[in-house]
C-alpha cells in the first residue's frame, strides 16, 4: 500500500525569547511534532522547522531589565527553550532565530519587492513618547486614570472598572509604565503594508481549501469588515532589523516574525543541501506543501498578512494554517496563584516523562479551534488506565512467557490471522485521523483495538495454560499474537509516543515501527528481553508540580484584569513607595457581605452591600470574573473604609475591597476567616 510520497515543509509559531515554554504552549508544539511524526512515519519527506522570536519591545526591555544586552537575552532563552522542547521530544529539524542573517536578507527582500510593487506607504503618526525614555509608547505601557469614571491605573485602551473603552491620549494623569514617566505626544512617520490591495487574491486564497472552516468564517468576517493599512514600522530604540532606506526606523517584529518560517528552512537548507525554490518560488503549490500550527489568537498574522506580503515579494502562499484553541487547565485558563501556569521544566521536574502530557493533548485534540482542558485528575486516570493498564499491559504480559520459556522467540506461524487482518487493515482509518488532527479520533479507535488485544489474552488465559506442559506450544502461539498485536498498536500510537515506540522496537528487535511496517509479521523472530515500558502516573507528584507553580501574589488594590499579561516584576516596580503616615491614613475595616448582585449593564462589576458593624456601604468591585455573588453573601472580607465616594458609570462607590491576584479569574478577595467581625480595624 505504497502512497505517493509527498514533500511539506510544516512550521509551529515562533515562541518570544523573553519567557519559558509552558504548558500552553507545548499544546502546539506537541500537535505539531505528532503530526509531523506521522507524516515521516508514512515515508514522506518532511521537514518541520522553528525558531526563537526575537525582536520586539518586550525584549528590549526584558533584556534591560536582566542588566544583559539583547543579544544575550535571547541566546540564553534560545538554549532554554530547546532544552525543553527535546525533553518533550519536539523533534524539529531545523531551530533557528529571527535574528539571523538569513531573516534579515528575506526581510528586506520581501519589503523592497512589496515596496516595488507599491505597497507601501508613508504616513505620519502621532502617539505617546516617554520623553524619559526616549521611546514611544505601545498602548499596553500607558496607564492613567480613566476619562470616564476616573478610575486609577487603567491601561491606555480599555478601562477596567468601567468598561469604558477609548485612545490612550485621553487618559488623564498618563504616565508610562516603563519609567514613571508623564507622556508627550509626539509625531513620527511610519511605514504601511498595503493590505486592501490584496483583498481579492486573499478572498480566493481563503477559500481555497487549507483553512479550516471557522478560520475561513472569521476572515469572511473581517472582509466584511474591510481591511485597513498595517502598521510595519516602529521607532529607534527597537530591537530588530532596520528598515532599508530608512535610518531609525524598525521593521515592526510581527513583520519579521513569520518571514523567520522561511529564514529556518533556508539554514535548514545550506545544512541538508535541499532546494529552497522548491519550496518557496512561486508555482512551488504544485510540488511541496507548506503548513503552519498557530494558535487562534495570531490567526490574523497568518491567514491575512503573511499570504499577502508572500504574494507582493512573488513568493508561494502556505497549503494551509491549522489554529488550535487555547488551553485551560481544570476547566479555567491558566493561574498562577492556583499553581496551574505550569512551566514545561516544572512538569518535567515532577512528573519526568513527556509522553503522559503528550498522549492527554493528543487525545484531546481534533483539528478543531476549539479550547482544549488539562483536567490533572482525568489526566492521571486516563495515561494510567490506556497506556499503562492497556497498551504496555499487552507486552508485560506476554513477554514474560516468551522470554523465560521459548528463548525469546516467538511462534514460526500466525493463529488469529483475522485479528492481526482487522488490526493491520485499522491503520488506514487511523492515518485518515491523523491526517486530519484529529488525534482524539485515532486514539479512541487505538484503545478499542488495545481493548480486543487484552480480551483476546484474558480469553486464552496464557498463565493458565502454561501450568500445563501439554499446552506449551500454544502459550508460545497466544503469547506471540499478544506480542504482534501489541506491536501493530505501537505502530499507531509512536507518533504520539516515540519514547515508548523507540524502547519497543528495540524490545522487539525490529528495524522500524513505520506505518508501512505493521503488514511484517513477526513470525519465528526472536525478541530481546522486556523491560518495564511506562509507570504510573503518581497523583503526589502532580499535586508537588501545581505546588511548585504557584506563586505567591501581594496584595493589591482589586480588579485589574489585564495584569496576567504584565510580569509580576513590571507591576510591583510601578507601586510608589509611600511613608508610613501615609500607611495610617488607609482605614482598613471588616466588613461582612450581606448582599452582592451583578450589575447587568457592567461587564466586570459586581454591587456589594457590606455591614461594618454600625453602617452599611455600596460598594461596587471589578471582581465579577472571578465570584458568583451568590458565593460571596455572607462572608467576610477587608475594605478601605475612609476612601472618597468615588462616582462611578453607574452609581456612587463608597469604598474599595481588597483583593489579590492578577486579575481574571484570579482575584482572591482577603477574607479575615479566623474570628474577625464587622467593623474591626485591621492593622
Ligand atoms: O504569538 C507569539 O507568541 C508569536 N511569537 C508568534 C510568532 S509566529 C510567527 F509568525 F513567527
Ligand atoms: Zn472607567
Amino acid at each position: 500500500m505504497s502512497t505517493t510520497a509527498r514533500r511539506l515543509l510544516v512550521t509551529s509559531a515562533l515562541p518570544y525569547a523573553n519567557g519559558p515554554i509552558h504548558l500552553g504552549h507545548l499544546v502546539e508544539y506537541i500537535q505539531t511534532d505528532i503530526w509531523v511524526r506521522f507524516q515521516k512515519s508514512r515515508g514522506h519527506e518532511c521537514h518541520y522547522v522553528c525558531a526563537d522570536d526575537a525582536h520586539g519591545t518586550a525584549i528590549m526591555l526584558k533584556a534591560e531589565q536582566n542588566g544583559v544586552t539583547p543579544e544575550e537575552q535571547i541566546a540564553t532563552v534560545k538554549a532554554d527553550h530547546q532544552r525543553d522542547f527535546a525533553d518533550f521530544l519536539i523533534t524539529f529539524d531545523n531551530y533557528h532565530s529571527t535574528h539571523s542573517p538569513e531573516n534579515r536578507e528575506f526581510s528586506e527582500t520581501i519589503y523592497l519587492r512589496n515596496r516595488e510593487g507599491g505597497h507601501i506607504a508613508t504616513r505620519p503618526v502621532r502617539q505617546l513618547f516617554d520623553p524619559e525614555k526616549s521611546l514611544f509608547l505601545a498602548d499596553r505601557f500607558i496607564k492613567g486614570d480613566c476619562p470616564k469614571c476616573n478610575a486609577k491605573d487603567q491601561y491606555g485602551d480599555s478601562c477596567e472598572v468601567c468598561g469604558a473603552t477609548y485612545a490612550p491620549t485621553e487618559l488623564k494623569n498618563p504616565y508610562s509604565t516603563i519609567s514613571g514617566a508623564t507622556p508627550v505626544e509626539k509625531e513620527s512617520l511610519h511605514y504601511f503594508f498595503k493590505l486592501p490591495d490584496f483583498e481579492a487574491m486573499l478572498k480566493e486564497w481563503t477559500r481555497a481549501g487549507g483553512l479550516q472552516t471557522e478560520v475561513a468564517n472569521k476572515l469572511a468576517e473581517w472582509f466584511e469588515s474591510g481591511l485597513n493599512d498595517w502598521d510595519i514600522s516602529r521607532d529607534a530604540p527597537y530591537f530588530g532589523f532596520e528598515i532599508p532606506d530608512a535610518p531609525g526606523k524598525y521593521f515592526y517584529v510581527w513583520l519579521d516574525a513569520p518571514i523567520g518560517y522561511m529564514a529556518s528552512f533556508k539554514n535548514l537548507c545550506g545544512k541538508q543541501g535541499l532546494n529552497f525554490d522548491d519550496y518557496w518560488a512561486p508555482g512551488a503549490e504544485s510540488k511541496t506543501e507548506v503548513y503552519h500550527f498557530i494558535g487562534k489568537d495570531i490567526v490574523y498574522f497568518h491567514a491575512l498578512f503573511w499570504p499577502a506580503m508572500l504574494h507582493g515579494a512573488n513568493f508561494r502562499k502556505p497549503s494551509g494554517v491549522f489554529a488550535h484553541g487555547f488551553l485551560t487547565v481544570n476547566g479555567h485558563k491558566m493561574s498562577k496563584s492556583r499553581g496551574t501556569f505550569i512551566k514545561g521544566r516544572t512538569y518535567l521536574d515532577h512528573l519526568q516523562n513527556p509522553e503522559y502530557l503528550r498522549y492527554y493533548f493528543a487525545s484531546k485534540l481534533s483539528g478543531s479551534v476549539e479550547d482544549i482542558d488539562l483536567n490533572l485528575e482525568d489526566f492521571t486516570l486516563k495515561v494510567n488506565s490506556d497506556l499503562v493498564g492497556k497498551v504496555v499491559n499487552i507486552a508485560s504480559r506476554c513477554a514474560g512467557f516468551i522470554n523465560k520459556q521459548f528463548d525469546s522467540t516467538l511462534s514460526a506461524q500466525c493463529v488469529e490471522e483475522e485479528l492481526l487482518a482487522e488490526f493491520i487493515a485499522s491503520g488506514d482509518g487511523i492515518a485518515e485521523h491523523y491526517e486530519a488532527r484529529d488525534f482524539g479520533r485515532a486514539i479512541r479507535e487505538i484503545m478499542a483495538l488495545a481493548d480486543k488485544a487484552n480480551q483476546y489474552i484474558d480469553e486464552k488465559k496464557p498463565w493458565a495454560l502454561a501450568k500445563d506442559p501439554a499446552n506449551r506450544e500454544e502459550v508460545q502461539a497466544v503469547c506471540s499474537v499478544g506480542l504482534n498485536l501489541y506491536r501493530q498498536l505501537i505502530v499507531y500510537l509512536a507518533p504520539i509516543l516515540p519514547g515508548i515506540a523507540e524502547s519497543s522496537r528495540a524490545f522487539l528487535d525490529l528495524a522500524s515501527l513505520n506505518w508501512e511496517s505493521r503488514y511484517n509479521l513477526m513470525l519465528g523472530h526472536r525478541i530481546n528481553a522486556f523491560t518495564p515500558l511506562m509507570t504510573r502516573v503518581e497523583k503526589d507528584k502532580v499535586q508537588a508540580m501545581v505546588d511548585a507553580s504557584k506563586e505567591n501574589l501581594t496584595a493589591t488594590v482589586a480588579a485589574p484584569a489585564k495584569a496576567e499579561a504584565k510580569p509580576a516584576a513590571e507591576i510591583e516596580a510601578l507601586a510608589p513607595t509611600i511613608t508610613i503616615d501615609d500607611f495610617v491614613k488607609v482605614d482598613l475595616r471588616v466588613a461582612k457581605i450581606v448582599n452582592a448582585e451583578h450589575i447587568p449593564e457592567a461587564a466586570k462589576l459586581l454591587k456589594l452591600t457590606l455591614d461594618l458593624g454600625n453602617e452599611q456601604r455600596t460598594v461596587f468591585a471589578g471582581i465579577k470574573s472571578a465570584y458568583k455573588p451568590e458565593d460571596l453573601i455572607g462572608r467576610l472580607t477587608v475594605m478601605v473604609a475612609n476612601l472618597a465616594p468615588r462616582k462611578m458609570k453607574f452609581v456612587m462607590s463608597e469604598g474599595m475591597v481588597l483583593a489579590a491576584g492578577p486579575g481574571g479569574g484570579d482575584i482572591f478577595l482577603l477574607t479575615p476567616d479566623d474570628g474577625a467581625t464587622p467593623g474591626m480595624k485591621v492593622k
